[in-house]
């Protein structure tokens, strides 16, 4: 009764009527500000809400609501609108065998890649390719390690990042790939220790939607469709999935972690890059790991089939991350529309399926609509219609290696033992001019300089520099190679981070390799060590050096892999392999130490950055194989560094959000996200703490000026979003099949079954015990009636309103030192507090320009409808709230160049 009525009580809210009227609005260019008042605002008594009580459950306050039914897909836009019914008219030729293969993985191994669907071979359909990742094709040979997502972000150069897009999709499209899983949006980076987040773009939701929607746009461009992952608070590795972590040692873990969000931290942070990667049209995203609000992401029908089906407008399918799915007719219902690898988590090759032959079951017995297992079939087919580069793959249109087997000839399923000896790795080489010189740019613009005391950098021998050292185990090859299995070693230079985002290198420069081919060309003595307990060798080599260059790392990755007792997530910010020692060695013997980071992530500086020997600091993200080369043209000024911190650097520990990484309290491990929407640096700005390297910092070998802010009106202001369009008819409905189970018997005649091997199919004993619809419990909430369009919806990425430009800003930056280099103009907004506080500033621009000496150019923004709003918790919608907004173009989020205001008002 209580439930109905919150739903009821909630679409009331909801169809409330919205106040679209323009509202006024003032402009106030160039006002001064003085950049180094403090940003504190606001008292900590206007903390957000607190949201449970110490010695209550958090699941008392943390739970989701229910959503049903799972939204048809098709009635958004008339592109998609067309595409789904060419879809429907394919899904409509197919038997409930047939569609449900295209739902559910093969099985782990099954295939030639990280997940296979089971194919329609009667109408042209094959096993359909699923293959990580996000860096470049993972498990292969002949393709690029491509930067990591973190350095991707680190350049903060949109056109870059849609280009490695572009380079990532073309290697996967020659290896014969159909589906990317990637890019990574989530970790959105709240816990600086977290394994995975250099696999996504920076700890700010609007960096990581302009980033992850062009990284979509490049993937699909080349033929490949992009499945965007974690959705959504995957912001740990710690505790993801119960199997994973008992092998872990902590055995007592009974659920996956629940990661407790706030409805405004959801909208405003969350789900904010998942809405930009919708909208440039992705075709999949991977529900996560983790339960959200105690219920399973990839079972969550408040997350699936609201937030994400209908206040998205997300037209394409839902894929579950490897074994994140914990049921077979409650995911369905929820909104899961695949499920990978097949098999039920770490049940690999059992053949042991939620779906498989208990979808047919559970269609043929009539629990699960055939409407629901329809769209789910047809979100997987029908964006290949709808996204113009895209085609839906055909049987001569495979892959060409196997993820199992490096061997060029070896069973047809390796990694089972089983089947003829076939070829399965053509070795095609899907390298080129292009991914390579994309790669490098990438490294290149993703190098941050934050330190460079006397101006030591760039290397010039003109300054009497004649004799160098190189040191630190990070400046070479790790005694292991360059492909340990994920990119797990670690002893020396870091290409990417482990886990299922690391790429095979098909060659590495290193930072030792480049530098002292480099140095020797210039005529210097090098040096290198890369003993880094063997201080007092190291010591006697520095007190030779002109200059020290120290390459110390850090490194972390996915949760399946432990190193020295790092799960996934880091234990803390301290260098590995004696890095602090070694750079306090080196610095005491040498005047010029240049002090190189290479890490996932930040790490803590405190003992060594105020050294007046530690004349220079680089912080490289994982630059993929060709970091040594993009290093050493920054140390000798080939390339003037123009890379920004995607995440502040704090002084202290404390500073981070820790991870959750104890069982002692409960079994069902509990992370509640109280910093609501203050993640990184409006965290330090809310308290006024002053971090070590701000969010967005980083120094340059040449210098800029900001002039002539102008900011125009193009379009008023409303508060609230006007009503979208009502959802669009669908023209093609298709029939319920005429269900005889006996239709869905193992064709045993036709083939024998692979062992492991998932399908779709029923056997004798499954018929006869077919259950009826009436003995399943429904999930609490459960109704079939298809909603009208929401207020908030009506587009992708939610009410296309959302998207329209209110404002646009020009700055005017010129070049006033001696080299050429590139500037990044970033944009923050500060909202006024009249409904609710907000930050002390949000990111809401960015712009890279490259200038000569003396030239000017111009920076340009775009302040969108959504940039200014607040998500409203009661009136669940997007406000433009009245009162001053403060419009900043800074070369960080502490350093601010200019200031503009814009008054709202009625
Ligand atoms: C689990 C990871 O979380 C996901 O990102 C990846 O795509 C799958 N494994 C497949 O490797």
């Amino acid at each position: 009764m209580m439930f109905e009525f919150v739903i009821w009580l909630t679409l009331l809210l909801m169809t409330k009527p919205s106040d679209t009227k323009p509202l006024r609005s003032e402009i106030k260019n160039e006002i001064h500000f003085d950049s180094n008042i403090t940003f504190e605002k606001r008292g900590l008594h206007e903390e957000a809400p607190l949201f449970y009580i110490e010695d209550r459950h958090p699941a008392e306050f943390f739970y989701s609501d229910p959503y049903y039914p799972s939204p048809l897909g098709g009635r958004i836009d008339h592109v998609w609108q067309k595409a789904y019914d060419k879809a429907r008219k394919i899904v409509e030729k197919m038997s409930i065998t047939e569609k449900v293969n295209l739902t559910t993985g093969t099985g782990w191994g099954s295939g030639p890649c990280i997940g296979n669907t089971g194919g329609v071979p009667r109408l042209g359909i094959p096993n359909l390719c699923l293959q990580d990742g996000p860096n470049g094709v993972r498990y292969t040979d002949y393709v690029t390690n491509f930067p990591s997502g973190l350095a991707a972000g680190t350049t903060f150069n949109k056109e870059l990042i849609h280009q490695r897009g572009k380079a990532i999709g073309k290697e996967h499209k020659a290896k014969g790939v159909h589906m990317v899983l990637g890019p990574v949006v989530g970790p959105i980076g709240l816990k600086a220790a977290g394994g995975r987040n250099w696999e996504s773009f920076g700890a700010d939701p609007y960096l990581q939607g302009i980033a992850g929607a062009a990284t979509v746009e490049g993937l699909q461009q080349q033929g490949v469709l992009s499945i965007v992952r974690h959705f959504i608070g995957n912001e740990q590795e710690h505790f993801r999935q119960v199997g994973e972590w008992d092998d872990n040692g902590w055995d007592k873990l009974d659920e996956s972690i629940s990661s407790n969000i706030g409805d405004r931290a959801m909208h405003e942070i969350y789900l904010w890059p998942f809405a930009d990667v919708i909208r440039s049209g992705a075709g999949g995203i991977m529900c996560s790991y983790n339960q959200v609000n105690n219920t399973y992401a990839c079972e969550n029908s408040y997350l699936l089939n609201y937030l994400l089906k209908e206040e998205l407008g997300f037209q394409g399918f839902v894929v579950s991350d490897w074994g994140a799915q914990h049921t077979g007719v409650y995911s369905s219902l929820s909104g899961l529309d695949m499920t990978m690898p097949g098999e039920i988590f770490d049940d690999w090759l059992t053949g042991k399926s939620y779906w498989g032959p208990l979808l047919t079951r559970a269609v043929y017995n009539g629990t699960i609509p055939q409407q629901r297992l329809n769209d789910m079939v047809t979100r997987i087919i029908a964006p290949w219609f709808a996204i113009e580069t895209l085609k839906l793959p055909s049987e001569d249109n495979i892959p060409n290696f196997s993820s199992w087997t490096y061997h060029t000839y070896s069973q047809k399923f390796p990694y089972q033992h089983f089947g003829p000896i076939v070829e399965q790795n053509f070795h095609q080489n899907a390298r080129s001019t292009f991914s390579e010189e994309v790669a490098l740019n990438v490294a290149r613009e993703a190098i941050v300089l934050l330190k460079n005391d006397g101006h030591n950098l760039p290397v010039d021998v003109g300054d009497g520099i004649k004799r160098i050292l190189i040191a630190g185990v990070g400046a070479g090859p790790d005694s292991k190679g360059f492909d340990c299995k994920d990119q797990r070693c670690t002893d020396g230079v870091l290409t990417s981070g482990w886990g299922s985002a690391a790429v095979n290198n098909p060659y590495v420069i290193t930072p030792y390799e480049a530098i002292s081919e480099r140095a020797r060309s210039l005529g210097m003595v090098v040096d290198f060590s890369n003993e880094n307990w063997n201080l007092d060798h190291v010591s006697e080599l520095a007190d030779y050096a002109d200059l020290s260059i120290v390459v110390v790392n850090s490194d972390g990755g996915e949760g399946f892999i432990e190193v020295d007792n790092n799960y996934g997530d880091r234990n803390n910010f301290s260098l590995w392999h004696n890095g602090d020692n070694l750079i306090k060695h080196i610095s005491e013997r040498c005047r010029k130490t240049i002090v190189v980071v290479n890490a996932i992530g930040p790490v803590n500086m405190e003992k060594w950055i105020d050294n007046e020997n530690v004349v220079g600091v680089i912080y490289m993200p994982p630059l993929g194989q060709f970091v040594g080369k993009a290093l050493m043209e920054i140390i000798f000024g080939d390339v003037n560094p123009s890379g920004k911190l995607p995440f502040t650097i704090a002084k202290k520990k404390s500073h981070y959000v820790p991870i959750v990484d104890d069982l002692s309290k409960n079994n069902d491990p509990q992370d509640n996200f109280d910093r609501d929407i203050y993640i990184d640096y409006r965290f330090f700005d809310k308290h006024n703490i002053k971090p070590r390297f701000e969010f967005g910092f980083g120094l340059s070998y040449t210098k800029f000026e900001l002039s002539n802010l102008n900011i125009l009106e193009i379009n008023s202001p409303t508060e609230y979003l006007p009503y979208p369009e009502d959802y669009l008819p669908i023209y093609r409905t298709i029939e319920d099949d005429v269900c005889d189970p006996e239709d869905a018997l193992f064709p045993h005649e036709e083939f024998d079954p692979v062992p492991g091997f998932i399908y779709p199919y029923l056997y004798n004993e499954d018929v006869r015990s077919l259950p009826d619809e009436d003995d399943f419990d429904y999930p609490k909430g459960y109704n079939t009636y298809f909603k009208t369009t929401p207020p908030l919806s009506g587009g992708f990425g939610g009410n296309p309103a959302l998207w329209e430009i209110l404002f646009s800003v020009k700055a005017k930056v010129k070049n006033i030192g001696k080299y050429k280099g590139g500037y990044v103009g970033q944009l923050y907004i500060e909202s006024p507090s009249t409904l609710v506080s907000s930050p002390a500033k949000v990111l809401r621009g960015f712009d890279k320009v490259f200038l000569e000496p003396g030239e000017s150019k111009s920076i340009h923004f775009d302040i969108l409808h959504r940039d200014l709003s607040i998500w409203d918790v009661e009136s669940q919608q997007w406000i433009i709230q009245t009162g001053t907004y403060k419009v900043y173009i800074a070369s960080s989020s502490r350093r601010v160049e200019l200031c503009g205001e814009i008054d709202i008002g009625i």
